[in-house]
Order: C-alpha cells, then structure tokens, then sequence
C-alpha cells in the first residue's frame, strides 16, 4: 500500500472558496488537486493502492481530514478543477455535521482532524514512513517500495510551521530528499509513485 499525507494549510476548512480562484481564495487548493491527480490518476486508469490523507489546517480549532481511497474511488477525473470540485463539495456537504467522519462519494471520507501530533502518529504508525523534505536524505538509498509499504508527508507550497516540524521530529521520521531541486509537492508525489513502480517492477522481476 502506498499512503500519502499532505499537510494543507491555507484551503478554507469550510469549503467556501470559489472554483475561479483556487490559487488565491482558494489557499492554493490547485496544487491540492494536482497532488490528487499525481497519486492517482495515470492514464486511463486510478492507481488502487494508494490513500492520501489531506489534513486541512487553516483554522487549527476546526482542523478537517479528508481521506482518498484508491481502492473504492470514483468520479475522480484528471484535470484540476473537477477535483477542486469534488473536494470542495465533499467538505461543503459535510459541514454542519464536522464532527463525524462521512463518506461523500465513494472513496473520499472527511471527518475531523485529530490533533496534528494524533493525526501523523496514527499515519506514521503503519511500516515504511517517511517525511519527503529537501534535507533529508537521497531517495535513491531509501529503502521505500520494494515491501510494498510506504507512507510518506509532505507539505504543500508553505512548508511546516515550526511547530509541525517539532511534532515531525518529535515523530522520527526517516527524511527523505527527492533531488537538489526544491520540487512542487505534486511533482514530488509524481517521483515518489515513479520510483515505487520501478522498484516494484525490478522486484517482481528478479522474484523467482
Ligand atoms: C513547494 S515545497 C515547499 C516550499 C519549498 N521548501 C520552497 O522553498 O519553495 C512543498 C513540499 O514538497 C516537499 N519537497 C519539495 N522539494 C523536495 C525535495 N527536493 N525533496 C523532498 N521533499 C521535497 C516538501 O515536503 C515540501 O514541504
């Protein structure tokens, strides 16, 4: 299983921005969407064995969760917009009952957020964990993928405040780094899935 979670810190937790101004009202839930698309969509098909947890923590009192499951999603389609849609609808519909965890369409699930030191303890709990940032350590000598485990962090174009990365490091989180370049997170999202399909593909290839 391949399990992303994407620290998202200026999407409106209630879902109130328009789908004209993703980049600005919208607290850049373009690149959200761009991170939904490279975790799932490849061509002509979803990737089944992928999750993505978005933990939106624009209002820290109000914090939102909003869980993609490959395996049962539908409706997801690749371009930008009708995934801001979608998102936008399953956190709209949900709002006056945040405190309960509800399926919107299938595969997508919003609830409350525990806290944030809850919320990566629980994510980091699973094998395989990292947290994707320029000062960690290569990608390329990671031992992410080949088990077939792997959940990894990160954060969108605002980096974590310093308290998220004292729970981040409080966590001990292997870092790992994806190249020199400080990437766009859905870029990152895309070498992650990349890397995890080569190895996959050389470990079942060398499998007797
Ligand atoms: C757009 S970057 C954040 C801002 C960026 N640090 C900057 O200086 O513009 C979004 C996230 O992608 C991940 N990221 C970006 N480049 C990376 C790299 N080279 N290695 C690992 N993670 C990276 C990190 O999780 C980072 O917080």
């Amino acid at each position: 299983m391949r399990r992303f979670l994407l620290l998202v810190h200026r999407v409106p937790v209630d879902g109130e921005f328009t789908l004209n101004d993703l980049a600005g009202s919208g607290g850049r839930m373009d690149e959200v969407a761009s991170v939904v698309g490279a975790a799932f969509v490849v061509s002509n098909a979803l990737r089944r064995d992928t999750s993505l947890t978005l933990l939106l923590l624009q209002d820290p009192t109000r914090a939102r969760r909003i869980r993609m499951e490959g395996a049962r999603l539908k409706f997801l389609n690749p371009d930008e917009r009708s995934t801001a849609a979608l998102l936008k609808n399953a956190l709209v519909r949900t709002w006056t009952r945040p405190e309960v965890e509800m399926e919107t369409t299938p595969g997508i699930f919003v609830g409350p957020s525990g806290s944030l030191e809850e919320e990566l303890r629980a994510f980091a709990a699973l094998p395989g964990t990292c947290w994707a940032t320029e000062e960690g350590s290569p990608l390329r000598a990671s031992p992410l993928g080949p088990t077939g485990e792997a959940g990894i962090v990160l954060s969108d174009p605002w980096d974590p405040s310093v308290e998220e990365r004292a729970v981040l490091e409080r966590l001990g989180l292997p870092k790992i780094a994806l190249g020199p370049r400080s990437l766009r997170a859905s870029q990152c999202v895309v070498v992650l899935q990349n890397e995890m399909d080569l190895r996959e593909a050389a470990s079942s290839s060398s499998s007797p």
